[in-house]
C-alpha cells in the first residue's frame, strides 16, 4: 500500500531550493555532479534543470541492496569505477536518499582517494535516525522519518521509481 508523503509540487520547490543554494556556492566554478544510480536519475535531471551555471554530469553505479530487501545489506559495490579525472575538480554527490550512511561514506572515501579540489554532497531525503555511520549532507531537500519510501527514482525490488511523488511503503502491497 502506497501511503503519500511528499506531492511532485513540494519536491519541485525542494529541488529548486537546492539549485539555488548550489548555484549561489558554486559561483565561477565548474562542478561535477556526481550522480548516484539509479535511485538518483530523475533528481539529477531535475536539479540541473533549474542550474543556470557551468557544470558536468557524471554517474557512478553503487548498490548495497540485494532484490527485494529493504535494509542495506552493508556490503557497497561499486561497478564499474569512475573513471573521469576528479582530480582539482569540484566534485558534488548526488544522492537520493541517506539512510545508514554506509554507501556515502564508502564513496566519499573512495572519491577523496581521487584529490578533488572540493567533495561535497547534495542528497534529497536523509532519514538520519538511521544512520551507522556520520555523513556530511551539505545539501538537503527533507528529513524523512525511519519509514522505506519509493517514487520519484527511489525503488523498491525496482519498482515505484516512475511515481512523481514520494510514497511511503507499508506492508501488504
Ligand atoms: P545507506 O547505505 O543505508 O545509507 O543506503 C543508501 C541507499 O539505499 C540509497 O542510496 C537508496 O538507494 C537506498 N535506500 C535507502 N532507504 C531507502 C528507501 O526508503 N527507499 C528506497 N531506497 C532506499
Ligand atoms: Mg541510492
Amino acid at each position: 500500500m502506497l501511503q503519500p508523503l511528499f506531492t511532485p509540487e513540494e519536491i519541485k520547490s525542494a529541488v529548486e531550493r537546492l539549485a539555488q543554494e548550489i548555484q549561489r556556492d558554486c559561483q565561477g566554478k565548474t562542478p561535477l555532479l556526481l550522480g548516484i544510480l539509479k535511485g538518483s536519475f530523475i533528481f539529477l535531471a531535475d536539479l540541473i534543470r533549474n542550474l543556470d551555471m557551468p557544470l558536468e554530469v557524471e554517474f557512478a553505479a553503487l548498490s548495497s541492496y540485494g532484490r527485494g530487501r529493504k535494509e542495506s545489506s552493508g556490503k557497497v559495490k561499486m561497478a564499474p569505477g569512475i573513471h573521469t579525472s576528479l582530480k582539482g575538480r569540484h566534485v558534488l554527490v548526488i544522492e537520493d536518499i541517506v539512510d545508514t550512511g554506509l554507501t556515502l561514506s564508502f564513496l566519499l572515501e573512495y572519491l577523496q582517494r581521487k584529490k578533488p579540489a572540493s567533495l561535497k554532497v547534495c542528497a534529497l531525503f536523509d532519514k538520519a535516525s538511521r544512520r551507522q555511520v556520520p555523513v556530511p549532507i551539505d545539501y538537503l531537500g527533507f528529513s524523512i522519518p525511519d519509514a522505506f519510501v519509493v517514487g520519484y527514482s527511489l525503488d523498491y525490488d525496482e519498482k515505484f521509481r516512475h511515481l512523481p511523488g514520494l510514497y511511503f511503503l507499508k506492508e501488504g502491497s
